[in-house]
């Protein structure tokens, strides 16, 4: 459902460039192209968000369950436990039926952000904000965040922020999905798998440390020293280098874009230079290894700028990527076949059992 090329840094969506997608569509628009194949018409789309405001809405069990969560958790551990209670206050799925399935894939992308919007209430020791059917995927976040009307730049922004992130073909997370699928799991169990395999510093966790550490470093002119002593311990930059891409992430590209139109109108930030340079350093030292920045290196200080706490950043990674998850969840289960990858066994064989007084 997706393509990339790797070298020449081109991501497609079921054939549509994301450069078009992020500038003329929606979330919801681009949910729905990845569901179901096809950029959708007024009247599918209108559905579909009317669909979404229904299905977006958490049962009070549900709600209960979040509130009852300790705070000391991560919001993506928070995330993995919401969306496997999901499945427990959820209509049984039936995988033989097109009509349920959908309804299951669809609430998952619905309630998604309510949920991480909850745990976030949560920590802050807030009242849960029911959403609104009027407000956006990316809107009604903001809005169930704060409990206040978000200004239009804000939706505008988190919602470009989630179609570039809402699909990356066979990643560590999808493949995660893919493989609960497999053994004739719903989504919940699905995309809460897949949630886990995102946390990780190397996958989707990448986007709150990129920003932990362009908090250490003290200035521009700091950079340079900052980078040798990451490289004489050995340690990686986070937000730079990728499995396929070996230039600029065209995602990256696209986040650096939106964090430039932020800053132009709220006001720039002293990370966005050290950003620069630590592109710059790191580029010129590493790039002749294919390693450049990655998707996360930019997205944190979008999210910074809208006023959100670092860790959760992931999360609403998560929320967009739930769009990618279902459309694979969806493709996995019309010629479901059960993963099961071989291995090659190394270790000894036939040995004879010693019993515990000679060992
Ligand atoms: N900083 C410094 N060196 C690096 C980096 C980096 N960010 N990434 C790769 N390298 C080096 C690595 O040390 C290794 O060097 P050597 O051959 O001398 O041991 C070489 O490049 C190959 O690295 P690898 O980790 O085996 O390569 P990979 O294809 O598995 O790398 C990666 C992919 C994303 C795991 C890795 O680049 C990385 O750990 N990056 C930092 C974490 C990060 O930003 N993750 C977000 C990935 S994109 C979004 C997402 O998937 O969610």
């Amino acid at each position: 459902m997706s393509f990339i090329d790797g070298q020449a840094g081109v991501l497609e969506y079921r054939g549509y460039p994301i450069e078009d997608l992020s500038a003329h569509s929606t979330f919801e628009e681009v949910a729905w192209l990845l569901l179901y194949g096809e950029l959708p018409s007024s009247a599918e789309l209108e559905a579909f968000e009317a669909d979404l405001a229904r299905l977006r809405v958490p049962s009070p069990t549900l709600v209960k369950m979040v509130q009852a969560f300790p705070v000391t958790g991560h919001p993506m551990q928070a995330l993995q436990a919401s969306l496997a209670a999901l499945g427990m206050v959820s209509p049984k799925v039936d995988l033989r039926d097109a009509a349920s399935k959908d309804e299951a894939a669809r609430r998952v992308i619905a309630v998604t952000p309510v949920l991480v919007a909850l745990f976030e209430r949560v920590r802050a020791g807030k009242e849960y904000v029911a959403p609104r059917a009027d407000l956006s995927t990316a809107a009604n976040f903001l809005w169930c965040l704060d409990g206040e009307e978000p200004a239009e730049i804000a939706s505008k922004t988190l919602d470009c922020a989630l179609i570039l992130h809402a699909e990356h073909t066979m990643n560590a997370s999808t493949f995660a999905c893919r493989v609960v699928a497999s053994t004739e799991n719903d989504p919940y169990t699905s995309c809460s798998g897949a949630v886990g395999a995102l946390f990780g510093p190397l996958h989707g966790g990448a986007n709150e440390r990129v920003l932990n550490q362009l908090s250490t470093i003290d200035g521009v002119d700091a950079v340079e020293g900052w980078y040798e002593a990451k490289a004489e311990s050995k340690s990686k930059v986070m937000g730079f280098g990728h499995r396929v891409y070996k230039t600029k992430d065209p995602r990256a590209k696209n986040l650096q874009v939106l964090a430039v139109k932020l800053f132009d109108e709220l006001g720039s930030t002293p990370k966005y230079d050290v950003a620069l340079k630590l592109e710059e350093v790191v580029t010129a030292k590493l790039g002749g290894r294919g390693i450049y920045p990655n998707v996360d290196f930019f997205s944190g200080l979008v999210y910074e700028k809208l006023g959100l706490n670092t860790d959760v950043f992931t999360p609403i990674f998560a929320m967009a990527r739930v769009a990618g998850y279902c459309a694979h969840w969806l493709e996995q289960h019309e010629d479901n076949k059960l993963f099961r990858p071989a291995q090659i066994y190394v270790g000894q064989r036939e040995r004879s059992y010693a019993p515990m007084s000679e060992r």
